[in-house]
């Protein structure tokens, strides 16, 4: 199939779709978004409750806010219509409304792709505050952000302890070593991100989270089904100095563990400057927004309790790259659409942008979802195929947790073995990708 045949009605595969109760997408759809939108609603709840009588317009907005979530949640509970946007003053309500015009008129929650639906059900969440005039940049999940951030101590403080100060490499062999642990350091800070916390012990998410060493790790590694480690790690040695960017996912541990590698590209000066992408909107409830990423830079010293030195000293660093401008945040409406990223190639700014990179680094598995068109591809599809004009950009790696039913990449047979052992594979957060392209670059990789 040629990607022009393909749109967000009609993806390379068939779709994933609650309407299938096999599904991943059927389990989120029917019981975590409303559970979600249960404590979108308590947060505004207890937010409004703290207000003091003289806010009484605030107060009265706060009501018609929980009143709209409300009605979302029955229509996703009853299988409504995707109805328009309203028009709250955002720059994308055109492109959301035309698109739902174009591929989803009159379809439900249900039939809808679930890429789709679920990141609509986002906006509209973001249409409740921002049609208001005093909750317009009020995240509801900002306090869920920071108190599961608040469980990651251990882990924050051995990471600081080690990457305070740039670790002392000999020789090659080393650095690979040390660059082995980062990427999976990094690609583990993204097995627990909030929507999926539920379905975890307070014991396995510290599991996941610890990177317990270097035994530890090489145990993890086998739950990377797919790894391209060793074709990243090629792509780096022709790195030098040059521009990386993260398609950043989650904030809170996930965001300090990305910011410690993307310390390390620079230390190791396989990169000179580094771009971050953030999310616009409150996201997929853990999802980083530039004020998640300032509050980082700005707290980690203080955040856990009393200074800690380490954790001084690399906030400090972070701060000064982004003073001399060796680290960037930007934003994009269109990491917060609900199209798939074979869309990039028709969004001409962006894209010429991020062209200009010689890595794009994308977190998480929104992000792996979006790359792979959330559709039912086989297990064994190259990942090359899978981003379809993607491949026509800079190198991309993704570093993906699984949590949703979509998974390429795999070698023949890997997926019998696995889903042998365990059933819940797919989305369980406890097995990975490391999925590497190398673009259009010459370089060739193995
Ligand atoms: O709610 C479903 C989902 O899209 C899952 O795919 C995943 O659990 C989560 O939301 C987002 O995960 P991540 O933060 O890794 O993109
Ligand atoms: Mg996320």
């Amino acid at each position: 199939m040629t990607s022009s045949s393909v749109t967000p009605a009609n993806p390379p595969y068939p779709a994933l779709k609650g309407s299938n109760r096999q599904l991943f997408a059927f389990a989120t759809i029917s019981k975590r978004l409303p559970i979600i939108l249960t404590k979108t609603i308590d947060d505004v709840y207890q937010a409004y409750h703290k207000l003091p009588p003289e806010e009484s317009e605030k107060q009265a907005e706060a009501k018609q806010i929980i009143e709209k979530i409300s009605r979302l949640k029955y229509e996703l509970q009853h299988d409504k219509p995707l109805i328009p946007i309203e028009d709250d003053g955002e720059p994308d309500v055109q492109i959301w409304n035309d698109s739902l015009k174009k591929y989803f008129d009159g379809v439900g929650w249900y039939d809808s792709p679930w890429l789709f639906c679920e990141c609509y059900m986002y906006r509209r969440i973001r249409e409740t505050f921002s049609q208001s005039k005093h909750w317009k940049n009020y995240d509801p999940y900002f306090k869920q952000k920071i108190d599961a951030f608040r469980g990651s101590l251990l882990p924050v403080q051995e990471l600081a302890k080690r990457f305070a100060e740039p670790p002392h490499i000999d020789n090659k062999e080393e650095e690979w070593v040390l660059f082995h642990e980062l990427v999976q350091v990094c690609l583990w800070g993204n097995a627990t991100d909030l929507s999926l916390l539920a379905n975890m012990s307070a014991e396995e998410i510290k599991k996941l989270q610890s990177s317990g060493g270097r035994a530890q790790l090489a145990e993890k590694e086998k739950n990377i089904l797919c790894n391209h480690i060793d074709r990243l790690w090629k792509h780096l040695q022709t790195l030098k100095g040059g521009r990386v960017d993260f398609i950043l996912d989650n904030a809170g541990f996930e965001l300090f563990v990305d910011l410690i590698f993307a310390d390390w590209l620079i230390q190791a000066g396989y990169a000179s400057k580094i771009q971050f992408h953030c999310k616009a909107i409150p996201w997929f409830v853990s999802d980083v927004m530039p004020v998640d990423f300032q509050w980082m830079i700005d707290n980690i010293a203080k955040f856990f309790g009393p200074e800690d030195q380490n954790l001084i000293t690399l906030g400090q660093r972070w701060k000064s790259y982004i003073d001399q401008g060796l680290w960037y945040v930007r934003t994009d409406r269109f990491w917060t659409l609900g199209f798939a990223f074979w869309e990039l190639v028709n969004q001409p700014a962006l894209w010429e942008d991020l062209k200009q990179s010689q890595l794009l680094i994308f977190k998480g598995d929104l992000n792996f979802r979006k790359l792979t068109y959330d559709c039912q591809w086989p297990t064994t599809t190259p990942f090359e195929e899978a981003i379809g004009p993607l491949t026509q950009g800079p190198p991309v790696v993704v570093l993906r947790t699984n949590k949703a039913d979509v998974c390429v990449g795999l070698p023949d047979g890997k997926e019998k073995e696995v889903e042998e052992k365990d059933k819940d594979w797919r989305y369980s957060g406890k097995y990975a990708v490391i999925c590497f392209s190398n673009g259009n670059s010459s370089s060739q990789s193995i």
